[in-house]
């Protein structure tokens, strides 16, 4: 698992519009961060930025001591190498294909051989509690479980990092509650490094290790759970967490 560091990353699309501006943040291995703000404060630019799906226009961005991304010195690692777990709201598994080969999906592209891949998705679908389910296509599954076959095929190729994008607002609150308690207790278990973007404060207030409240583009504060809500340091944060707390 590997750390993260952001130095002076931004992403202007189009030559003028700042999505993403002077965002310097570093993750540690195994921690879980959420990114927290409103509707196109650049949570997820923020995301595919780390995927590669999305070049940043400027600064570095660094797994552990390898640069991954450097416009500037026309550095760039595509998506594909850099071992990324994604997991996103829209889409989150193929109808047609059932839950085995849904998670098996990812690993198509590396040159396992079919007993190594029953192995590895075996394993993962016992993590998520889908083991007994490899047969079942999603339409035959619940929302949480399809949920959990979304999760599990970002795990199954072992990602340094994991990104979720507001994985669980499709959920009803019963379940989105029982699924926050689920991925908390996966990244423990698995020491992974996970990265969250959510606009709840709520669910990032009770998930994350810290938490990154983002305004226009630009971070606001950095901080435990704590220490935002005990101790908002612009007024921006102030009136996002006095507003969350109604
Ligand atoms: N391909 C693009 N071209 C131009 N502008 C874009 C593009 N993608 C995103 N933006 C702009 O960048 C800003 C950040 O968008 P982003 O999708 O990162 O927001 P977000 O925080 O994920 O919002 P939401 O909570 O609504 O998902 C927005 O102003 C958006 O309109
Ligand atoms: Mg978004």
């Amino acid at each position: 698992m590997s750390q993260l560091q952001f130095s002076n990353v931004g992403k202007q699309f189009n030559g003028n519009v700042w999505a993403v501006k002077d965002f310097n943040l570093n993750i540690a291995n195994g921690e879980f961060v959420s990114f927290l703000g409103p509707s196109g404060c650049g949570k997820t630019t923020t995301l595919r930025m780390i995927a590669g799906l999305e070049e940043n226009t400027h600064g570095v961005i660094q797994f552990d001591s390898d640069i991954v991304s450097d416009p500037q010195n026309r550095k760039f690692l595509p998506p594909e190498k850099r071992n990324v777990g994604m997991m996103f709201q829209s889409y989150a598994v193929w109808p047609h294909m059932n839950v085995f080969e849904n998670v098996a999906y990812p690993l198509k592209f590396q040159k396992l051989d079919k007993s190594a891949v029953q192995t590895e998705v075996q394993k993962v679908l016992k993590t998520v509690e889908l083991d007994g389910l490899e047969n079942r296509k999603p339409n035959e599954l619940s929302g949480g479980q399809q949920q959990r076959v979304a999760l599990a095929r970002g795990l199954v190729m072992k990602p340094r990092i994991l990104l979720l994008d507001e994985p669980l607002s499709n959920l009803d609150a019963k379940l989105r509650e029982k699924m926050r308690r689920d991925i908390r207790d996966i990244q423990k278990k698995l020491k992974l490094t996970l990265v969250y973007v959510t606009h709840d404060q709520k669910e990032a207030f009770q998930m994350s290790d810290r938490v990154v409240v983002m305004n226009k583009g630009q971070i606001e504060q950095v901080g435990t759970p704590l220490e935002i809500q005990s101790s908002p340091k612009t007024a921006f944060v102030k009136d996002f967490v006095e507003i969350g707390q109604l």
